[in-house]
């Protein structure tokens, strides 16, 4: 029996429509076109206290983020490039995420992580795909295959929110693909583990 699997994706600006949130919608459409339930962290719900102040673990934006978390099969980071790494926005939100040290599934265990970077570069947009893949094998997920490095130079985005470089936007999509893969994957493997353990 196919599974729904959850797919969260984090990131953007805090600006409206971002780019980055706008590559990430792209990434998540193609999750939900894949059967993926998915819901979108972005924008003012990044805005969460500095990690690490008192309090910062329990504002309603934390929570909603590691409840979002806790409850994925998967997951899409984007990221704009800032001074050449994560915006502060992203990697403060990321940074919460070792409140779920101790969950069922610690950090982003068992999740493929599709990482997107956007930049007026490609050195900038190279470099934060590089470093959000980093911050993804240190909270234990898997990046998947592909990420995106997209460099705003070169290409935005229609009114419509479709890439206008073709290829970007396949690029994108594949990201979404790959995490609802090894997300149904995993269900099923699991699924077959315990229905093992039980002998059916
Ligand atoms: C504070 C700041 C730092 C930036 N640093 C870089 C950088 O190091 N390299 C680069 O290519 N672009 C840099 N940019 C440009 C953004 O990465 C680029 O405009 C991105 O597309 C904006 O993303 P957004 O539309 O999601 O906000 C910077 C922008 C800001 C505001």
């Amino acid at each position: 029996m196919q599974q729904t699997v959850n797919v969260v994706g984090i990131g953007g600006s805090n600006r409206p429509r971002s780019t980055a949130e706008q590559a990430l919608r792209v990434a998540l459409a193609e999750a939900a076109r894949r059967g993926a339930a998915v819901r979108v962290v972005t924008g003012p719900e990044l805005a969460m206290p500095l990690y690490g102040a008192a309090g910062s673990e329990t504002s309603p934006q934390a929570r909603r983020l590691l409840a979002a978390v806790a409850d994925a099969d998967g997951i899409i980071l984007a990221s704009p490039a800032y001074h050449g790494g994560v915006s502060g926005l992203v990697k403060n939100a990321l940074d919460h995420i070792e409140e779920l040290r101790e969950d069922t599934r610690p950090y982003f265990s068992g999740r493929a992580v599709g990482c997107v970077s956007v930049a007026q570069g490609w050195q900038g947009a190279v470099s934060t795909l590089s470093a959000l893949r980093d911050v993804t094998h240190a909270l234990r997920g898997w990046p998947t295959p592909l990420g995106v490095a997209m460099n705003t130079a070169a290409s935005g985005f229609s009114p419509e929110g479709q890439c206008q470089d073709p290829r970007v936007q396949e690029q994108l999509e594949t990201v979404g693909a790959q995490v609802v893969e090894f997300a149904t994957l995993r269900a099923l493997s699991t699924a077959g583990a315990v229905a093992g353990d039980r002998g059916v």
